[in-house]
């Protein structure tokens, strides 16, 4: 059931004996057309005077790439979990575009299908199924909202879950009275793709109504088996719902072939969109090869677009009965510019390639997995190796010499400051529950983003590994 985006990603592949290295339609011109531009027009005009990258297969590719961003050249900013950097043209973009609405005083009520048409391309999935949200969080709160819960119903999800998706369904708890039930995530290389999926499976109950997992998960960078679990769910006429804050501009996945019902992303993340973007994926029709179930009861919350005569049901078939995203997309005065910056950097990514693009952030976190086993073993990664289906550009592990520290905190925070302070290297800390340990564990999680490139790898590795001598 994978499509071809999914089961075409080449191998990537880094490695210490050499680089094997792979590496709009319709309008939301409502205010914008008295300046005579659209969010997806005025993106299409920042592409055309963009750097010009060399040939993908130019040793010089990936600096070109890197010479897009403005990132300060003195730090190695290995953080893009947390958030990106947009590319110079989207910052012109959305400054141009401020400008623009600021003298003409421009108001901006409008569905902006052109931008959302620009995103679907790059996502694979339809116009109708993609809203630009606020980020990850503003996705997970509308979806948990607008889905029919009753008392007694079960929530399934994790216990690596990010507040962004545990604050909606804790509110879902108390409005609903729903259950909430957690399957607690192993950790490390030991695992396969399908032992996730047989601890969901063996936890789902016949009270159970929602599937709820991030992928991956922030803690661990655990790539959970997306097919696979929306099949599981599908099985058991679940509702899916995935937190994939990391997904978009990170994995070159398209969103119809995934099989879920809902998916909540980033655009400031990996995408390195405007701050305060998101991209917010609702399945709006039935393609039996992805998901034959029929598309769940969903009402969209927070809207200006719903008609005072109500919706009209959903479709049961391959042509939507209207258009989800647009009334999710519809609240009110927003921001031309803003959503003009999300046009453009989806058009960045899709100019570079959104599969070049996984293959390289891949073959970076390949390579540093690689040489952390080497120096501090296998038992120190909390991210999946060998798997392919479970990783991702994130890896967790425990920096230090000595496994009491895996408990010290402060440690771990010290070893995260003075990373920044005496190497200039930003990176992030980690805590989660560990099956069998009474505390949680804290490890350090590295970013490997596409301004990145081998030497960066090593680097961070060399630094690490003096610093976590150097603190015993
Ligand atoms: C898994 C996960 N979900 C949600 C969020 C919240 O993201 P946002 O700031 O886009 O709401 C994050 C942020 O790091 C995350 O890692």
């Amino acid at each position: 059931m994978a499509g071809p985006r999914l089961n075409n990603r080449k191998e990537a592949g880094f490695s210490r004996r050499g680089f094997v290295g792979l590496l709009g339609a319709g309008t939301a011109s409502v205010g914008l057309g008295t300046v005579g531009v659209t969010p997806a027009a005025a993106a299409a005009a920042a592409g055309a005077t963009s750097t010009e990258l060399p040939p993908p297969s130019s040793p010089a590719y990936w600096d070109a790439v890197r010479r897009l961003f403005l990132l300060d050249k003195k730090v190695l900013f290995m953080n893009v979990g947390t958030v990106g950097s947009p590319p110079r043209e989207v910052l012109d973009t959305v400054d141009r575009v401020h400008r623009e609405v600021a003298v003409g005083a421009v108001s901006a009520y409008s569905d902006f299908s052109d931008v959302r048409a620009v995103a679907a391309r790059g996502y694979g999935c339809d116009p109708d199924e993609v809203t630009i949200s606020h980020n990850t969080s503003d996705g997970m709160a509308k979806i948990m909202a607008g889905l029919a819960l009753k008392e007694g119903d079960e929530i399934l999800t994790t216990n690596h879950e990010h507040s962004g998706g545990n604050s909606p369904m804790a509110e879902a708890r108390d409005r609903h009275g729903v259950v909430i039930k957690r399957v607690e995530m192993p950790v490390g290389n030991g695992q396969r793709a399908e032992d996730y999926v047989e601890l969901f499976r063996k936890a789902i109950t016949s009270r159970t109504k929602v599937m709820v997992f991030s992928a991956p998960t922030y803690k661990t960078g655990t790539m959970l088996p997306i097919q696979l679990l929306a099949k599981l769910a599908q099985d058991h006429g679940l509702i899916s719902v995935v937190d994939g804050a990391h997904i978009p501009g990170m994995m070159a996945y398209n969103f119809n072939e995934l099989g879920v019902d809902f998916l909540a992303g980033s655009a400031a993340k990996w995408q390195c969109g405007p701050g305060g973007t998101g991209v917010l994926y609702v399945r709006n029709k039935v393609r039996p090869r992805y998901n034959p179930n029929p598309l769940p009861e969903f009402w969209p919350v927070v809207s200006s677009g719903y008609p005072e005569a109500g919706l009209p049901a959903r479709s049961s078939g391959a042509t939507a009965s209207y258009d989800m995203a647009s009334k999710l997309q519809t609240i009110g005065n927003s921001s031309l510019a803003i959503m003009a910056g999300v046009a453009n950097v989806c058009e960045v990514w899709d100019r570079i390639g959104r599969d070049r693009i996984q293959n390289h952030v891949l073959g970076l976190s390949g390579y540093l997995k690689e040489l952390i086993v080497e120096r501090w073993g296998v038992k120190s990664l909390y991210s999946p190796k060998d798997d392919p289906r479970l990783v991702c550009a994130l890896t967790s592990f425990a920096p230090f010499r000595d496994p009491a520290d895996v408990y010290d905190a402060a440690k771990t925070t010290a070893f995260v400051a003075r990373l920044k302070d005496e190497y200039g290297i930003v990176i992030r800390t980690s805590d989660f529950p560990v099956i069998g340990s009474a505390r949680s564990h804290q490890a350090v999680r590295v970013s490997t983003h596409l301004f990145h490139q081998k030497e960066d790898v090593e680097r961070i590795v060399d630094a690490m590994w003096r610093l976590s001598g150097d603190m015993g």
